[in-house]
């Protein structure tokens, strides 16, 4: 039997009463799935999810999305670590807020992140609730970003000249930066859940760098500004890791970002995106 309990944040919940090891039984993958699109953030505590669980629990959620600029796990397709070495000393990854591949024709719906080792302090994850950060705005302010269509592009992380481009030494991750992220995609800023008719705020400065229509002048300042309302701590959700935890998140109605806190610890982190059954 499924136990969930809510967090006391605007999103997140624990859910307990599974084990994603096994073969999940059609109502279960529909209740997690529920729980999933209700929370926005699940996380499974004591899994100890190998590859062959985490890759199977990713087809039961919808399958694998697509995940340029990394470099899968050796003898895997769809897993990528996120790792850092206890000794590292390169800029955190994906420190900034962000929507997992927003920049794509078809972002991922979500991710899922199997715990492989967990420092003892720090490496918490945060996440904000962007349907929760939209529906706080004025109505007016609604209207207008309602109209709004925004340009995605991973120009600022992942091109050569990018933040893990060919200045990015040391760094223990296996990024693959390439030319691919100059190019740029538009989705509309405001963007209805395809499965829950929720509106939310899609992605955010960094992965947004325009808006249609807009000079740059006008859209920095407006997208800035943004940021910082979506990210209040009032739609902020933190996740604590324990060693066997799994986290599943949806990348349609939450940005996350990881936080360090664990110098002289190594964290590894085993992930797979799950692809839209839908588009945003
Ligand atoms: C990510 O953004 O995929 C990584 C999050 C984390 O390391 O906590």
């Amino acid at each position: 039997m499924l136990e969930i309990t809510p967090s006391d944040a605007s999103c997140g919940a624990i859910l307990r009463g599974v084990n994603l090891n096994s073969t999940l039984a059609d109502d279960t993958v529909a209740s997690i799935r529920a729980a999933w699109l209700k929370h926005k953030v699940i996380a499974f505590p004591d899994q100890h999810l190998d590859d062959d669980g985490l890759e199977r629990f990713t087809e039961v959620m919808g399958g694998f999305g697509h995940d340029p600029f990394f470099a899968p796990i050796e003898g895997r397709q769809n897993i990528a670590a996120i790792l850092r070495e206890a000794d590292e000393d390169t800029p955190l990854f994906a420190e900034n807020w962000h929507t997992d591949w927003s920049f794509l024709e078809n972002p991922p719906a979500g991710t899922c992140l199997a715990a492989r080792d967990i420092p003892p302090v720090g490496g918490d994850t945060l996440f904000a609730d962007q349907v929760a950060a939209f529906a706080a705005l004025p109505l007016e302010r609604q209207d207008y970003l309602r109209g709004l269509t925004a340009i995605h592009s991973a120009r600022a992380a992942y091109s050569p000249d990018g933040t893990y481009g060919e200045k990015d030494k040391g760094r223990s991750m296996a990024i693959r930066p390439d030319e691919s992220a100059l190019e740029t995609r538009r989705h509309p800023l405001i963007t209805q859940h395809p499965e829950t008719g929720e509106e939310a705020i899609f992605s955010t400065f960094g992965y947004i760098v325009g808006i249609d229509g807009l000079p740059d002048e006008e859209a920095g300042p407006l997208l800035f500004e943004l940021m910082a309302w979506q990210s209040k701590d009032e739609f902020v959700y933190r996740q604590k890791w324990q060693p066997g935890m799994v986290v599943l998140w949806d990348n349609r109605s939450v940005l996350h970002r990881a936080t360090g806190g664990y110098e002289g610890h190594r964290r590894e982190l085993h992930r797979t995106t799950i692809a839209a059954p839908a588009a945003i």
